[in-house]
């Protein structure tokens, strides 16, 4: 049976997520947003894109969340992006209130869909998607992981002059400045990256992945969006495709890494499941405590949260 994917907000991100995931053939692409005109005229332009490039699936663009029913994952792109100036915790109130409203419509019409969120501040308001939904918590879960080390391995992959392709990497943590990523299990071609690469080179481009989303809000006066869609679209692939990916996400951890119940970055296998399992890894007492530092950034942003909903 054909999948159906809705993407809330048809802004930069949820529009190129849309193009993107009907270009991957994942299924019946919706387009959902407030504005009027919005998410028609852009759906109708990527099904005219159909007769360059041809893609199976359908592409529609409503305001009407009748006509998302029943999907297969929700994508959740419905927030404002922050500004120079701002950070991703500035976002927080009116972020809550949509993701807030979105997830209800979500539980109203998609029961038993996977949520995905990309709103930010990221690690909350997959926390808010997941308390307003009542989801089982391996179905909701945040995108962000999956983009930042994305970042990692274009800037090791420009330093080293190989391709980005051969870089995989892993990192943790919430998706802010103290965000983790972890250069022992970051690899070229199974090569661990300390073998190829100066400490103090590593910690600068360390560094850039950390300010990466801030340096395109510099050039551009608004978020990136180009590399934020393909993570979200490269998670929903996983779970629509069952393909056991390990992705760095936003997932729910219990015991896992002793977080006790929140959700934050963790590399995971992503599949029909949805979040199907954490992977563990043994951390050093200096990359734990980085972990720790940023879970408990999200924890506090989680408490605060409690008064917009
Ligand atoms: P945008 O402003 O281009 O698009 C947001 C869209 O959401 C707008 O079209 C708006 O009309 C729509 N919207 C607002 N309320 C809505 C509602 N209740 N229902 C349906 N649609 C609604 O913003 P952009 O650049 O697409 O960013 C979206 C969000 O994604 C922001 O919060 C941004 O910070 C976040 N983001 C997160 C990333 C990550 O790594 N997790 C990366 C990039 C962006
Ligand atoms: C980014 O990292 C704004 O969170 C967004 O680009």
């Amino acid at each position: 049976m054909t999948s159906k994917v809705t993407v809330v907000g048809a802004g930069n991100v949820g529009a190129t997520t849309a193009q993107l995931a009907a270009a991957a053939e994942l299924g019946d692409i919706v387009l959902i947003d407030i504005v009027d005109g919005l998410p028609q005229g852009k759906a109708l332009d990527m099904v005219q894109l159909g007769g360059v490039k041809a893609f199976t699936g359908s592409i529609k663009g409503t305001l009407d969340w009748a006509e998302t029913a029943g999907s297969d994952i929700v994508i959740v792109t419905s927030g404002m992006p922050r500004k120079p100036g701002m950070s991703r915790d500035d976002l927080l109130a009116k972020n809550a209130s949509i993701v807030k409203s979105v997830t209800e419509q979500v539980v109203k019409t998609s029961p038993d869909a996977f949520i995905i969120v990309v709103c930010n501040p990221l690690d909350v308001m997959v926390a808010v998607a997941a308390q307003v939904s009542g989801f089982a918590k391996h179905k909701v879960m945040g995108m962000a992981g999956a983009l930042d080390s994305a970042r990692f391995a274009c800037f090791i992959s420009q330093e080293l002059g190989v391709s980005i392709e051969d870089v995989k990497g892993v990192l943790m943590g919430g998706h802010g400045d103290d965000m983790v990523p972890l250069p022992r299990f970051t690899s070229v071609a199974g090569i661990p990256l300390p073998e190829l690469m100066q400490k103090s080179k590593i910690d600068e481009l360390i560094e850039r992945a950390r300010k990466g989303g801030i340096e395109i809000v510099n050039y551009l006066g608004y978020s990136a969006y180009y590399a934020p869609a393909a993570g979200a679209v490269k998670m929903a692939e996983a779970i629509l495709k069952d393909k056991k990916s390990v992705i760095s996400c936003c997932a729910y951890c219990d015991k896992e890494y002793g977080v006790g119940g929140a959700f934050v970055g963790v590399p995971a296998i992503l599949g029909a499941g949805g979040v199907e399992k954490i992977v563990e890894l043994k951390l050093t007492k200096e990359e734990k405590q980085a972990f720790d530092e940023s879970a408990a950034h999200v924890k506090d942003l989680v408490v605060n949260v409690k008064k917009f909903l």
